[in-house]
């Protein structure tokens, strides 16, 4: 039985006291879900006062980024272990980060490692380009981005991760995948790359989180496909309504997948 992972990117967006009101309206409807596993990702300034605000709610706070450094003279930058001390996972790899700071899949790897060792869960995030796909290289772009990404990790690390497979042509554009297009990337590219290097059992424990134009109404056909475990949502985690609206279709399709296996 799979157990969906819902979890808002809410980007650089929110002041603290923004991002305080946001989670004070959604928090008592989201702590009422108990079948799916929420959480939310502020910028690194509302974290703390999230975190105190999702205290006891069982929603996870995390934060959008780390560095690999333990301290130092690194200006700008955040240590892993300062994530640790606030928060529960981290986001490494966002293809906006990719794109406009630099990102590669070296840094990632190298960011990967450091929040495993800090105890941190991680979300890892893949996906190709408008040019990429039109080129027919989601494929090789994906599995280089993961098989880069992933080096080094063992199966037991895998546990605390989390993959996101985010189309850069879905972000933001209105234009999510279609449930068929992004499930044949998770089922038959992303599981079997996991499944080669962690192993059947570990791989199909993975969760695999879709992101891209998730709103409350494709929300429900993109979880009810086979390997979309959940959602990485941008743009419509930041209203209330909406974010608890896809989460509680998530509830629903864990409801019908649980009576259907009876
Ligand atoms: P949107 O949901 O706004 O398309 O953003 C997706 C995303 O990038 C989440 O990390």
């Amino acid at each position: 039985m799979r157990r969906f992972f819902v979890t808002g990117n809410w980007k650089m967006n929110n002041t603290i006291a923004e991002a305080k009101a946001l989670m004070a309206a959604m928090t008592p409807e989201l702590e009422a879900i108990d079948s799916v596993d929420k959480a939310v990702a502020p910028s690194y300034l509302a974290v703390p006062a999230i975190a105190e605000l999702c205290k006891g709610t069982g929603i996870k706070v995390g934060a959008q980024n780390l560095f690999w450094e333990e301290s130092g003279a690194y200006t700008g930058e955040v240590a892993p272990a300062m994530v640790a001390e606030v928060c529960d996972f981290v986001i490494v790899g966002h293809s906006e980060r990719r794109q406009f700071f630099g990102e590669t899949d070296e840094t990632v790897n190298q960011r990967l490692k450091a929040a495993l060792a800090a105890g941190l869960h991680v979300i890892v995030c893949v996906g190709e380009t408008l040019e990429e796909n039109e080129a027919g290289q989601t494929e090789s772009v994906v599995t280089h981005q993961l098989v880069k990404g992933l080096e080094g990790i063992t199966e037991t690390q895998a546990a605390d991760i989390t993959i996101a497979y985010e189309p850069v042509w879905a972000i933001g554009t209105g234009r999510a995948a279609t449930p068929e297009d992004a499930n044949r990337v998770h089922k038959d590219l992303i599981r079997p790359l996991l499944r080669q290097q962690f192993g059947e059992a570990r791989a199909a424990l993975m969760r695999i989180q879709y992101g891209g134009s998730i709103k409350p109404d494709n929300a429900a056909e993109l979880f009810a496909m086979s390997d979309i475990d959940g959602g990485l949502v941008g743009g419509a985690s930041l209203k209330a309504d909406s974010f608890v609206a896809i989460v509680k279709a998530a509830a629903m399709v864990t409801i019908v997948e649980h009576e259907s296996k009876k």
